[in-house]
C-alpha cells in the first residue's frame, strides 16, 4: 500500500448508561464485557488494516498480534518504534500528523479502527466514517473514563451528532442482556455545483 488517499476510519466503543468506557482507575470492569460485543468488535477489527489506541488500551483478541497499530503516548516527541512490537509505532499527535504516522508505519491510506480511550476517540471525531457505539443498560460508572471528552455533561450521541454523524437503526447484540449497538455514519456531503 503506497498511495496517499485517505482510508476509512471506524470507531468502536462499549459504554455504560452514563457514557463511561472504564472506571476512574482506567479499568474496564466485567460489567462492560459481553461475548456478543466482543464478537462484533473482533469481526470489525479483522476488517481494518491498522488499530489506533492510547497507551492504556489494547484489544485482547486472537488476531491482535497480527495487526499493525499506532499507540498514542506523550512520552515521545513525535514518532518512535514500539520497544517490543515490530508491527506497532508510538505516536504523539503533537509532533506528527495522522498521515505522517500512517506513512511511517508503512500503511498510508490504510483502513483504520480507532478503539480509544477518551482523548483518542476525541481526536478523530471530525474524521470517522463510522462509529459503532454499544450501550450496556443498568450499569453506571460515576466519575469513570468517558467515551468522549465532554461526556457526561453531554451525551455521547449528542457529541457524535455535533460532529456530523447520523445514526443507523439500532441493532440488538444480546437480547437477554439488553445490549444495543448503533452505527453512526458521516452524513453525505451535498454535491458541489
Ligand atoms: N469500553 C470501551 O469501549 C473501551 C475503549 C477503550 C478503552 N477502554 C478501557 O479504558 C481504559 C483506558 O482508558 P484511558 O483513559 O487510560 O485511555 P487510553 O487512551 O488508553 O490511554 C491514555 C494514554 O494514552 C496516551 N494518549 C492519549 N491521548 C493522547 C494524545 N492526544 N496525545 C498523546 N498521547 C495520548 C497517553 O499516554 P502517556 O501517558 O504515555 O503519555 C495517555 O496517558 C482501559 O481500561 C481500557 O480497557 C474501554
Amino acid at each position: 500500500m503506497a498511495d496517499s488517499r485517505a482510508g476509512r476510519i471506524e470507531g468502536y466503543a462499549i459504554i455504560s448508561e452514563d457514557g463511561m468506557l472504564a472506571t476512574a482507575a482506567r479499568i474496564m470492569p466485567d460489567s462492560l464485557k459481553f461475548d456478543a460485543d466482543q464478537q462484533f468488535f473482533g469481526h470489525g477489527l479483522d476488517g481494518v488494516d491498522v488499530v489506533v489506541h492510547g497507551r492504556h488500551s489494547q484489544e485482547r483478541q486472537p488476531h491482535s498480534h497480527l495487526r499493525h497499530r499506532l499507540m498514542l503516548t506523550r512520552s515521545i516527541p513525535a514518532l518512535a518504534a514500539h520497544p517490543s512490537n515490530e508491527k506497532a509505532l508510538l505516536w504523539n499527535p503533537a509532533g506528527a500528523s495522522f498521515e505522517q504516522a500512517m506513512s511511517a508505519l508503512g500503511m498510508p491510506g490504510a483502513n483504520v479502527g480507532v478503539i480509544g480511550g477518551p482523548d483518542v476517540f476525541g481526536l478523530f471525531l471530525d474524521r470517522y466514517d463510522i462509529f459503532h457505539l454499544t450501550r450496556v443498560p443498568n450499569v453506571r460508572l460515576p466519575g469513570g473514563r468517558p467515551v468522549f471528552p465532554g461526556v457526561p455533561a453531554r451525551t455521547p450521541e449528542d457529541v457524535l451528532a455535533s460532529h456530523g454523524l447520523v445514526p443507523d437503526a439500532q441493532q440488538i447484540l444480546d437480547p437477554a442482556q439488553g445490549l444495543t449497538m448503533v452505527s453512526w455514519r458521516r452524513a453525505a456531503k451535498p454535491a458541489a455545483d
